[in-house]
Parts: C-alpha cells; sequence; structure tokens
C-alpha cells in the first residue's frame, strides 16, 4: 500500500492542482481524526475492563451518555462540517480563462478547446492545459453515463447525457497526469483512459496556435490516405486540413503525436494501429468501431502508416 504513493501518474495521493490538494489534506485530516477517536474508545474501554471500582450509578451513567452521546458527536460533527464547507464550493474560474468541452463516449473522449474567438479545435483521447491558469472544463456524454477524474488534479465529475456539468482545474507542475472513466459505462469501461499533458502557458499558446494548423498537406497522396477513405474510414474520423471532417468518431488529426491508441488502451506503434483496424473488438469490447476481418493485412498496414504520418 505504501508502494501505491509512488506513483505521480494517477494518483490523489500525489496531487499536483489546487483541488486535488485540498482533497488530499481533507482526506488526511479525516483519518487522523479517525484514529484518535478509534484510540479514544480503545483506552475507554481497557480502563472500562480494568477498573476496580464497581458499575455505575444512575447519574454516572446519564452523565456518561450525555458527554459521550450527546456533546462529543455534537462537537466533532459540527468541526468537521465547518472545515468541509469552505472546501466544497466550486474553484472560481475568471471569465477569459480557457474553456475545454469533454463529452464521453463509448469509450473515448471527445476533446473540444473553446478560447472563444475562433471556431473550437477538436481532439480526442487527450487533453492539453496551462499550468497557472483556471481551466473550465464542461462536461457532458452522448451515450451513457460516464465519469470524468484525474486523480492528480481534482475530483471527480459525473458526466451525464443532455447536461453539463462543470468542472474547475488548476495545475500547479508541468507534466503528464493519466485521468480515467470512474462510472461503470459498458464492457470497455476499464479501457477509457485519457492523458492530461500541463504545460507551461508559453509552450500552451504555441501548442494550441500549431494544433489549430492543418496536418502536413504531402501525406495526402499516398495509397494509405486513399485506402482511408475507401474503406469508409472519413465516415467516422476527422483529419483537419483534409476534407474528412466526421465527428462520430476520435478526431485522427496529428495521430501520429499521440502517447496511446483506443483511450489509453496500446501503445500506439504502426503494428497495433493495423490490428486495431482490423479488429477493433478484440481490443475494446463493445467499441462502436465496427471490426474489418476481410481487410487484407497490407491494406491496414499502409493506412496505419498514412495515420502515423499525421503530425
Ligand atoms: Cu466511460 Cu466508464
Amino acid at each position: 500500500m505504501l508502494l501505491v504513493g509512488c506513483n505521480t501518474h494517477q494518483s490523489a495521493l500525489a496531487p499536483f492542482g489546487v483541488e486535488a490538494r485540498e482533497t488530499y489534506w481533507l482526506t488526511w485530516s479525516l483519518s487522523a481524526g479517525a484514529v484518535l477517536i478509534a484510540l479514544l474508545v480503545a483506552v475507554l474501554a481497557w480502563r472500562a475492563t480494568h477498573s476496580s471500582e464497581g458499575a455505575l450509578n444512575h447519574k454516572q451513567g446519564m452523565q456518561l451518555v450525555l458527554w459521550l452521546g450527546g456533546v462529543f458527536p455534537t462537537v466533532v460533527l459540527t468541526g468537521l462540517l465547518l472545515f468541509a464547507l469552505p472546501q466544497m464550493r466550486p474553484m472560481a474560474a475568471a471569465s477569459n480563462d480557457l474553456t475545454i468541452r469533454v463529452e464521453g463516449e463509448q469509450f473515448w473522449w471527445h476533446v473540444q478547446y473553446e478560447d472563444g474567438t475562433r471556431t473550437p479545435l477538436l481532439a480526442a483521447n487527450e487533453v492539453r492545459i496551462p499550468v497557472g491558469r483556471t481551466v473550465v472544463f464542461d462536461l457532458t456524454a452522448t451515450d451513457v453515463i460516464h465519469s470524468f477524474w484525474i486523480p492528480g488534479l481534482a475530483g471527480k465529475m459525473d458526466m451525464i447525457p443532455g447536461r453539463t456539468n462543470r468542472l474547475v482545474v488548476k495545475a500547479e507542475k508541468a507534466g503528464t497526469y493519466r485521468g480515467v472513466c470512474t462510472e461503470f459505462c459498458g464492457l470497455s469501461h476499464a479501457l477509457m483512459a485519457f492523458d492530461v499533458i500541463a504545460m507551461e502557458p508559453d509552450a500552451f499558446d504555441a501548442w494550441l496556435e500549431a494544433a489549430r494548423r492543418p496536418v502536413k498537406a504531402a501525406s495526402r497522396t499516398t495509397s494509405g490516405a486513399k485506402l482511408f477513405s475507401d474503406y469508409g474510414c472519413n465516415a467516422c474520423h476527422a483529419v483537419r486540413g483534409t476534407e474528412h471532417d466526421a465527428r462520430i468518431g476520435p478526431d485522427l488529426s496529428r495521430y501520429g503525436t499521440r502517447a496511446s491508441l483506443g483511450a489509453g488502451t496500446l501503445e500506439p506503434t504502426a503494428e497495433n494501429t493495423a490490428a486495431f483496424i482490423r479488429d477493433a473488438d478484440a481490443f475494446k469490447p463493445g467499441a462502436r468501431m465496427p471490426s474489418y476481418p476481410s481487410m487484407p493485412a497490407d491494406h491496414a498496414r499502409a493506412i496505419a502508416a498514412w495515420l502515423k504520418e499525421l503530425k
């Protein structure tokens, strides 16, 4: 159990966000209080069984009930309430802060960066945020209820179809944090993760600017690009800067820069990508992506090679 504390990638015990830090201290305070009370009860029980005095008389008994059954819980619970109430207030966000809309899908994350001025930038299964700035996450779902949790940065928030829940996050340190779905949402619930990359504000602005540009135009003429359309991949997936702009499946613009395939399921190597294209259901049971068992292996490899070029 102690070793779990060494995991800084996905751990509520290693907080690097304002809200996660508050939750961390609340957890330790409650645990310390619980241990203290348990010790107190143990001491009282020991005294009661080892005391040479006889049974309490009626008046002493009533006093015991009054103090331990009335006064003590009232004081402890009031103290806890006063301690916890300020921490339940959602963090305030300035109006000009970055808003990122995330929709939970079976079983991936549709990400949309909105800075209010231009058309939103679409992405999938990876969220980048600037360090030290408050980021507002508008969270919803398209199919079933999911739950959005980045243990190192903030608490959990449900994603409910037809409703938008708001989570305000402020990262304190640059790094990569892992987020997960924490509401059972179907067969591949456990295969629904995402990376949150907290970047220095300047680096983030530069990345956002670069990400808005179309992907490399030269790669559009390869056989993989043609097969991508021939097999109808473009009916679901978008690649920015090409004519493919469907929004049913994950956006594949800059797939070549992704750290994972299938929302944290596999390493995004060319072989894994080709295997996933032919038989998505084998890697993500219940996923909406159809399998293509009759697709020749070299076709899958060509599409995978083209996708890896998208940067
Ligand atoms: Cu989405 Cu569990």
